[in-house]
């Protein structure tokens, strides 16, 4: 009998932990989408709303993205090109300039970032007209940049979900993104 009640207590014991275990689930569920969405920093303080304040369009630094599943992100040789002679007093650029002198890349942190066992490609969106803005936010007005969302499957398929109906079967399959 009081090995039952034992047991008794022990599972209400249990039971009173799962409101503790669930507010902590939804808790890290919060944190980790927050950790995701916030603005990673960079080595350098690049600012998007500066280079279009300046008349710069987004396929002039990321000219990779109308032919190739990637976008690209301009050498340094590339920035230094104006560099050189545009804000050359600021710390942000002598900050370049090292990387320039030392011939090593700047190691920019991913802001969106799909798994590996994922396939997406800008070539097929901009084809198909989708423009930057509609999956990257407002980027021309960001001074650092942020992703819009955490580009799950589901953020992927509303879209696909959405196109006329001829297209949605080969848009929806699997095999589409995960090749
Ligand atoms: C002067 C060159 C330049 C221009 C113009 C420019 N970008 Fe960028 N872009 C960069 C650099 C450098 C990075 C990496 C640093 C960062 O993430 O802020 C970057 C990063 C990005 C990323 C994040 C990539 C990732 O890691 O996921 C997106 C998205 C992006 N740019 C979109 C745009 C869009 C949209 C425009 C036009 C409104 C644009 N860019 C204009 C240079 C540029
Ligand atoms: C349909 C949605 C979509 C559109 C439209 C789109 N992107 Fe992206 N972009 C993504 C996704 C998803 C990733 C992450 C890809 C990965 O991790 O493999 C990404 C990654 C990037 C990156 C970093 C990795 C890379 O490919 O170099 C840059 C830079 C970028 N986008 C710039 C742009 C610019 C500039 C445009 C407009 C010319 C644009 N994107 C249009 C969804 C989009
Ligand atoms: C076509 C010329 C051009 C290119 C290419 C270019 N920039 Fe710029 N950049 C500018 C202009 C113009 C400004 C604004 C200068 C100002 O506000 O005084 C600027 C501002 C900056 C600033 C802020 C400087 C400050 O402290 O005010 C940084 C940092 C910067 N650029 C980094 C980069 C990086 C990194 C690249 C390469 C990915 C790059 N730029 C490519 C023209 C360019
Ligand atoms: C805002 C709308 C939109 C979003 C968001 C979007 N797509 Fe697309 N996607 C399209 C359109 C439109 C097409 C081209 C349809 C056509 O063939 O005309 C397309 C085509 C594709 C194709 C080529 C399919 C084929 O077999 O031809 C792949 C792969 C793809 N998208 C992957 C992704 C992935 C992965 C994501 C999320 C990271 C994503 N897309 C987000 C609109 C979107
Ligand atoms: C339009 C593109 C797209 C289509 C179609 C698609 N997926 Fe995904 N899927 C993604 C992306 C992007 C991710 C990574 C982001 C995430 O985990 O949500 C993903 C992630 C996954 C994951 C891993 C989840 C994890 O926790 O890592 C599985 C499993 C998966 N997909 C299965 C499927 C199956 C099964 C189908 C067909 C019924 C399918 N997907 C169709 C884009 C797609």
């Amino acid at each position: 009998m009081k090995r039952l009640r034992d047991a008794f207590s022990g599972n209400r014991a249990i039971i009173g932990m799962i409101p503790v275990l669930l507010i902590l689930t939804l808790s890290v569920i919060l944190i980790s989408r927050a950790v995701a969405l916030a603005a990673p920093d960079q080595p350098i303080e690049f600012s998007h709303k500066k280079h279009s304040d300046a008349g710069l369009e987004c396929l002039f630094c990321h000219s990779q993205a109308p032919r190739s599943d990637i976008a690209g992100i301009p050498s340094v040789k590339f920035c230094i090109e104006c560099h050189q002679t545009i804000a050359t007093e600021s710390e942000q650029i002598q900050i370049l300039q090292g990387y320039w002198d030392r011939q090593e890349p700047i190691p920019w942190v991913a802001v969106n970032d799909l798994p590996d066992h994922t396939y997406f490609s800008h070539q097929v969106h901009l084809s198909a007209r989708v423009n930057c803005e509609t999956c990257h936010g407002p980027v021309a007005s960001m001074t650092q940049l942020k992703p819009l969302n955490t580009m799950d499957m589901g953020w992927c398929l509303a879209c696909h979900l959405d196109q006329p109906e001829e297209k949605v079967a080969k848009l929806a399959d699997c095999l589409a993104c995960h090749q």
